[in-house]
């Protein structure tokens, strides 16, 4: 794996901290963590790593790990706090002494422009549901490739649109916590043109490479019955497709309209949309966790109907190894992923996985089982990549122990953990084994 680029990779709302630092305004984040019922057990990203206050720290870890890249996210409500006008200058000093730092230690910045914390002044006008929202998108990244361009970085308008439109516009589980049908899809829609926009955006202030990260899972049936096969087909299409297909090719999926049943106004797509999603990227981000059992479902008619509602319900086998998120453990599915992109699309852009990670409690420093999960992915890697895939870089998630949304604190995907009360840093054993693993490649084939 010679010339392959070694990462780890974050977001701001899960590590930073100091929501009332900087001048940074409210996000979507900061409500919903902040409304009872919504995270468990009441946790916010308030304090979270506190990596704000811990700059030198985190970074001169991330050079004895010895990564070529790290990926993290951008904070919009830093750099406009509520969503739109000038700059807040505290804001770019932030990510201007990381980015800088980075450099300084031989580490590719990797930045996510967009990963979740919405400036909440956008939501109360209607969020990602408004067109408007993906104009003051590509505004906000606008500034971000004058303030941050010189430093090349390679730049991911969006992490995971699937999570932001659908988790958080029709499952209610995201902020801002809508169940929506309607609004999920106007969402979908209007964070690929805020993609699209933004790459023009990026590419006319900035030399570097663009991108988007896309969450894929792909979806199995649970039985050979026609029924669980078209099950999967639905979820396939909204988990993946419904991001994929405009993305790199420029159309809709044919039967996502089907998918939607009795949702038919589709007016939030207009002439010249999908021209622009389809604007061509130098990368694609892949994040891969898990794959998705399906199996058929009736579809509950009437009341609460949402866009989710596609008549699946997730059904994991009993005999597969899981994380402790339950997630299955299935590096072939990252496999698929990876040669499925390459059939479907002829100018599939070279891939970095951006990210795969695995969950325990955090009681054991001796993650042995950690290890094991990246290095079976790391060959799926190398096989997709011996199958004619171009995958040019993989980032495990995540560096820390963080703030893992909805589910708080308890769920650990770190290399490093992290004590919350005392915020020590320790890292554990498949931290000395993915620094080795990177000191090693010079002897690969
Ligand atoms: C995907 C997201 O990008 C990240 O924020 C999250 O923590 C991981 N998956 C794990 O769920």
């Amino acid at each position: 794996m010679k010339g392959f680029t070694w990462g780890v990779a974050t977001s701001a709302y899960q590590i930073e901290g100091a929501v009332a630092e900087g001048g940074r305004g409210p996000s979507i984040w900061d409500t919903f963590s902040h409304t009872p019922g919504r995270t468990t057990n009441g946790e916010t990203g308030d304090v979270a790593c506190d990596h704000y206050h811990r700059l030198t720290e985190d970074l001169d870890a991330l050079a004895d790990l010895g990564v070529d890249a790290y990926r993290f996210s951008v904070a919009w409500p830093r750099i406009q706090p509520t969503g739109s006008g000038a700059a807040n200058q505290e804001g770019i000093d932030f990510y201007r002494r990381l980015v800088d730092g980075l450099r300084d230690r031989g580490i590719t910045p990797f930045i996510t422009l967009y990963h979740w914390d919405l400036p909440q002044a956008l939501e109360d006008l209607g969020g990602w549901r408004s067109r408007d929202t993906s104009h003051r998108f590509a505004d906000y990244a606008g500034i971000l490739a004058r303030a941050l361009g010189d430093a090349e970085p390679k730049w991911i308008t969006f992490n995971e649109p699937y999570c932001s439109a659908i988790t958080s516009y029709a499952e209610g589980r995201h902020a801002p916590g809508a169940r929506e049908g309607h609004g999920a899809l106007a969402a979908a829609h209007h964070l690929m043109l805020g993609h699209g926009l933004a790459v023009r955006a990026l590419r006319a202030a900035s030399t570097a490479e663009v991108g988007i990260t896309l969450n894929m899972s792909p979806a199995v049936p649970v039985t050979d019955s026609p029924a669980d096969a078209a099950a999967a087909q639905r979820q396939d299409l909204l988990v993946n497709r419904l991001f994929t297909d405009p993305v790199l090719g420029g159309v809709y999926p044919e039967q996502a309209a089907e998918l939607f049943g009795d949702i038919t106004d589709f007016s939030f797509l207009r002439d010249g949309d999908l021209d622009a999603i389809s604007a061509p990227i130098d990368f694609l981000g892949v994040n891969y966790y898990y794959r998705i059992h399906v199996r058929d479902a009736p579809i509950e008619r009437g009341g609460d109907r949402t866009a989710y509602q596609i008549g699946v319900v997730s059904d994991t086998p009993e005999h597969l190894p899981k994380t402790w998120l339950g997630w299955p453990i299935e590096p072939i599915g990252l496999h698929a992923t990876l040669t499925g992109l390459r059939s479907r699309f002829p100018n599939l852009p070279p891939i970095y996985v951006t990210e795969n990670g695995f969950t325990d409690d955090g009681s054991t420093l001796e993650d042995t089982e950690r290890i094991d999960f990246i290095a079976s992915h790391l060959a799926a890697i190398e096989q997709a990549t011996a199958d004619g895939v171009e995958v040019n870089g993989y980032f495990y998630w995540s560096m820390w122990d963080n703030f893992e949304w909805a589910r708080g604190y308890a769920p650990r995907f770190g290399l490093v953990h992290v004590d919350y009360e005392t915020q020590v840093r320790t890292p554990k054993a498949s931290y000395a084994w993915f620094q080795e693993r990177i000191r090693s490649r010079r002897s690969d084939p």
